[in-house]
């Protein structure tokens, strides 16, 4: 199988290949960053999406049922680079594509026409998983032992978990800054037994440091600059179609931090599309934090764009100059995706070629919170950072550039209990992350639903419940 998919430099002026067992994660001519490319000619690709719909429902230990019950190897033909028998998977993907109609009402949407995809439903509560099984199982084919990421929380989670159920089980190493993680996600790579750096930074400073870790001591890097992540999760999209009866949607949104995710995407639908398995392409939205807001920056204030693959790189090089000239640091309460030098960027660029010149917006940390709250009350709930999807929708609805009665699908990246701290404060003004909390202060979010102090007294329980005292 190996000599039908390879890695290729995705510089079109470069396009270097290197089989699929060199362990690089940019190119080793231009520094660019490397594709998973397959002869789709010599391999067995399905005539239409319906071949897949059958394994949907099979359970069972034999190895074609293990991985029929994943959500993103049901789909191995257009992920075939690595042979079943090495295959790493924990039943990732299960996830849901929920037709939300209150929420739709609510931010001014025809009813049947909002979508969300509850990415938050994987084994670690969040998307990540969709690439972790396809990075491990090429990880393990190669014999690697010891894995390791930068993250922002969620890819850590996932890291440490597919770490100790993978046989045999390798050694899960985590670099997490200081402060911001959620603890939610902090508490899963601890209970799950991953090696836990924390150190003094934010997460573009562990992304550094992981990647010299990684070349010094070998370990097998996991971030989403490792092109098999992204090969998973094509599949989210896979799913999305699926769940639509192979109905392409008009849109796609999704949070964009370090812009694995919508690369992805972008991907996912090129080959679609060549293979002639779809007809037309969604367009795509990536939300940025207006904290973290780079690729805002870059795409729709300095108009870059991929052109083929000879963007401009000076438009890049100043952007990151003036953010060390003014010691910029990105600060938002999504977390997840408060990063500044999203290591995705060019891939993401392309992805919003692909997806019919895709555009990207920014939202404030209030929006978000607000739409997190709007998707708790009308849905199953989210992160933070997740929520940035649907607050980026309400925006495009309002700038009119999405009409009402347009299908869309907003992707929900995390689960609402990865970050309870930031609910909490949201709905009670308690901050739970200092270890003496200050007083409370009256929440001001315009959905906030504060707990009511009632005493312990039947009548007074009554009464809160709305009975009216006897006459
Ligand atoms: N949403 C959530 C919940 C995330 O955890 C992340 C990324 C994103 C969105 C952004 O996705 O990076 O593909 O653009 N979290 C990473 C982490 C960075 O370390 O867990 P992206």
């Amino acid at each position: 199988m190996n000599d039908k998919a390879y890695q290729v430099c995705i510089n079109p002026d470069c396009r270097a290949t290197y089989s699929l067992d060199q362990i690089i994660f940019s190119c080793s001519k231009c520094k660019s960053l490397l594709d998973i490319a397959y002869d789709w000619d010599r391999l067995a690709v399905p005539r239409s999406m319906e071949f897949f719909e059958h394994r949907w429902a099979t359970k069972g230990r034999t190895a074609g049922g293990r991985l029929d019950f994943s959500g993103i190897w049901r789909f191995r033909e257009l992920i075939p680079f690595v042979p079943e028998e090495y295959i790493v998977t924990i039943g990732e993907g299960r996830t849901q594509l929920e037709q939300n109609d209150p929420l739709a009402r609510h931010i001014g949407m025809k009813p049947g026409r909002l979508f969300l995809q509850y990415e938050g439903l994987n084994p670690s509560g969040s998307f990540k998983d969709n690439g972790m099984t396809a990075a491990f199982s090429l990880a393990r084919r190669l014999g690697r032992t010891r894995v390791a990421c930068a993250s922002t929380g969620n890819t850590s989670a996932s890291l440490a978990m597919f770490a100790h159920k993978s046989d045999p089980p390798m050694q899960g190493i985590v670099f997490i800054g200081s402060g911001k993680i959620a603890y939610g996600k902090l508490s899963q790579a601890l209970d799950y037994g991953a090696l836990t750096l924390q150190i003094e930074g934010d997460f573009d400073a562990c992304l550094r440091r992981v990647f010299q870790a990684a070349d010094r001591l070998g370990l097998y890097l996991m971030n989403s600059v490792n092109p098999y992540r992204l090969e998973g999760q094509k599949a989210i999209m896979y799913r999305v179609l699926e769940a639509r009866e192979w109905e392409v949607p008009d849109w796609v949104i999704v949070p964009g931090g370090n812009l694995g995710n919508c690369s992805a995407f972008g991907k996912a639908f090129r080959e679609l599309h060549d293979l002639g398995l779809i007809k037309r392409i969604p367009r795509l939205a990536v939300i940025n934090a207006a904290g973290a807001n780079t690729l805002y920056h870059l795409h729709e204030k300095d108009k870059l764009r991929w052109n083929g693959g000879r963007y401009d790189r000076d438009k890049v090089s100043a952007l990151y100059a003036a953010m060390d000239e003014s010691h910029y640091l990105p600060h938002t309460v999504a977390s997840a995706i408060e990063i500044s030098r999203p290591v995705n960027l060019p891939k993401a660029l392309r992805a919003l070629e692909i997806m019919n010149d895709g555009l990207v917006r920014e939202v404030s940390d209030e929006v978000i919170l607000e739409h997190k709250a709007l998707v708790g009350r009308y849905g199953f709930g989210c992160e933070p950072a997740s929520a940035a999807s649907v607050a980026g929708l309400h925006l495009l609805l309002d700038e009119q550039v999405i009409s009402p009665d347009e299908n869309v699908v907003c992707i929900l990246t995390g689960h609402v209990l990865k970050d309870p701290d930031a609910t909490v404060k949201y709905h009670m003004g308690v901050d739970m992350k200092n270890a003496t909390p200050p007083p409370a202060e009256p929440p001001t979010g315009k959905c906030a639903n504060p707990p009511k102090r009632v005493p312990d007294d039947l009548d007074a329980i009554c009464a809160a419940l709305g009975e009216k005292p006897p006459k």
